[in-house]
């Protein structure tokens, strides 16, 4: 079993896809062990995106997922790290394939709907950054 950090970006949220993104996760088999709505302050979403600090869209990047409310949970199961990068799709949008989060519902590079860890240590990491040990469920 594996835990990760996956995040409905503030466009998810404006756009009515939370729920149509919970639904992927829970129906393919993935256990929700936590899960909250916040706006991200700058400070958090520097940490989050820390790994592309040095790359010119960072700026941007940070601007872009502190613009409003995002939901940030943390899904549980096996090989729940890749399986979710699976499901969510290619970054590159033209990469994204139908089937996949953004294959389905976005043609954007920053717009791109959903956040999922990219390796354990991220996932390590971004799920002790967004959450309290309280906050996790057994
Ligand atoms: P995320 O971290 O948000 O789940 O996305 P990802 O793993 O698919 O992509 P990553 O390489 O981690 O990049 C983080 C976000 O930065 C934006 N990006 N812009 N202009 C560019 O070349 C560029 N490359 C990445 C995307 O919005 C991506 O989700
Ligand atoms: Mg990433």
């Amino acid at each position: 079993m594996e835990r990760t950090y996956i995040m409905v970006k503030p466009d998810g949220v404006q756009r009515r896809l939370v729920g149509e993104i919970i639904r992927r996760f829970e129906t393919r088999g993935l256990k929700l062990v936590a899960l909250k709505m916040v706006t991200p302050t700058r400070e958090i979403a520097e940490k989050h995106y820390a790994a592309h600090k040095e790359r010119p869209f960072f700026g941007e990047l940070v601007d872009f997922v502190t613009s409003g409310p995002v939901v940030a949970m943390v899904w549980e199961g096996t090989e729940a790290i890749k399986l979710s990068r699976s499901m969510i799709g290619a970054t590159k949008p033209l990469e994204a394939l139908s089937g996949t989060i953004r294959g389905d519902y976005t043609t954007e590079l920053q717009t791109n709907l959903v956040h999922g860890s990219d390796a354990p240590e991220a996932a390590t990491e971004e799920i002790a950054l967004w959450f309290t040990p309280q906050e996790l469920t057994a």
